[in-house]
């Protein structure tokens, strides 16, 4: 199942210099190339995604798309679709989606995701493991050796009851990963980051790899408290990665 390169497709002339941000904007537009009128679309969340979301709320004004049905991965992305005229579902009506499009934390050179450092990756996970065709859009800084080796978070939704139970449990889980377990919180009080579905973060930072991928999501999974974390294992076909130098696609 090994990813394949699908070359450069932007390099940039000596005369356009693109910001990372302008890359961001193509990366994303270049995913929407992806979407078909009548398909039944997953709406990611996150600052690349919404520039997704942006260009499809554009097409179908243009009339270029015709009869989108988008599945939003997140509060925040229900209000952006809503303002973009954007018509909505949810996986309960549309239990297959054709395609969703969305932003990522950490690629793998096996295309397994870390996703949910913006705190929404339980709903991310429903939708996009309900679909035929799953597009991330990601910059270079997200390309890593293996998961956790960005030595930023993985995160875990757990519910708020006792969480502090539930990181130590998880924390012991990946001690010879050398596993620290803090709680997500924002602003100066440093209150606890409260999910879309009313529960907590723990954010998981790891010294060493954690082998087995797959184990890790089982041993995570069977505790309870947990509610899911932010691996998503053999879920995207394909992954657009912005550079420097253009867009390489990478598919599954
Ligand atoms: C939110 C996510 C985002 O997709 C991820 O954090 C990437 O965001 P951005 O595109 O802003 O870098 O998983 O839960």
């Amino acid at each position: 199942n090994a990813a394949m390169d699908a070359g450069i497709l932007l390099p940039s002339s000596p005369s356009v210099v693109f910001t990372q941000d302008d890359i961001k904007k193509i990366a994303a537009y270049k995913a929407v190339e992806y979407v078909e009128s009548g398909m039944v679309i997953g709406l990611g969340t996150g600052s690349t995604a919404k520039l997704a979301v942006d260009r499809i709320g554009e097409l179908l004004r243009q009339g270029k798309l015709k009869d989108i049905v988008g599945i939003p991965t997140s509060k925040i992305t229900h209000e952006q679709a809503l303002s973009l005229g954007i018509p909505l579902s949810d996986l309960d009506s549309h239990p297959v989606v054709d395609l969703a499009i969305d932003g990522a934390d950490e690629v793998d050179p096996f295309l397994n995701l870390v996703k949910g450092r913006g705190g929404y990756l339980l709903r991310e996970k429903m939708v996009e493991s309900a679909c035929k065709k799953f597009i991330v859009v990601v910059d270079e800084s997200k390309l890593v050796n293996y998961i956790g080796g960005s030595g930023l978070a993985m995160p875990v939704e757990v519910i708020q009851f006792c969480w502090k139970f539930t990181a130590e449990r998880l924390r012991r889980l990946f001690e010879e990963a050398g596993c620290v377990a803090k709680l997500r919180t924002f602003g100066e009080k440093e209150e606890p980051f409260v999910t879309d579905n009313g529960n907590f973060i723990v954010d998981l930072y790891f010294e060493r790899s954690i082998g087995d991928l797959k184990a890790a999501s089982v041993a995570i999974l069977q505790l309870a408290g947990v509610v899911e974390h932010g691996m998503f294992l053999d879920m995207a076909t394909t992954v657009i990665v912005a550079g420097e130098l253009g867009l390489t696609v990478k598919n599954k």
